[in-house]
């Protein structure tokens, strides 16, 4: 019985070793491992409308991904992420006129996501620090 029962125990181990580190690696994407807590939240918080690949939905919920938007003005995200938004919007030529709740995120956690954003799906937006809230 025992000898089976560290046969299972090591076939396990090895099983979960070897299942971790897969799908989204930090090789293939550093970012998501500099800026792995911003990461964190914006699966938390953010998908649902902004979706995975950062794209959003067309017409209903504007892209960051590449969202000329965004990248103009970093500190304003900072602002939307923290007190909502509901303003007309034109991102990358398509008109916006959605409402984002203000997000459930202290000011730090806001700092973090932004920077997730802003660097994430080939963004190159720079950073945000206490100095834009
Ligand atoms: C309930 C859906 C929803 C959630 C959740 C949400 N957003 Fe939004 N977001 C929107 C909508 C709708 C707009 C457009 C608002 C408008 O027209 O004023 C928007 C606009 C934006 C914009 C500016 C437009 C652009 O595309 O550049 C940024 C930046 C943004 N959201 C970031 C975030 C971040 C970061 C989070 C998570 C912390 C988040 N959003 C969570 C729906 C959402």
């Amino acid at each position: 019985m025992k000898p089976f029962f560290n046969c299972c125990l090591i076939s396990f181990l090895i099983f979960s070793c070897g299942s971790s580190g897969q799908g989204e690696t930090s090789e293939e994407f550093p970012v998501n491992s500099k800026y792995a807590k911003g990461k964190e939240i914006y699966d938390r918080t953010c998908v649902v409308c902004h979706m995975e690949d950062g794209k959003g939905l067309e017409e209903t919920f504007p892209p960051l991904a590449e969202s000329d938007y965004l990248l103009s003005n970093p500190s304003r995200a900072l602002q939307q992420v923290l007190e909502g938004s509901s303003e007309k919007m034109i991102v990358n030529g398509i008109e916006y006129k959605g409402i984002m709740p203000a997000q459930d995120v202290t000011e730090e956690e806001a700092i973090e996501v932004v920077n997730y954003i802003l660097n994430a799906w080939g963004n190159d937006g720079g950073e945000v620090d206490e100095s834009d809230l």
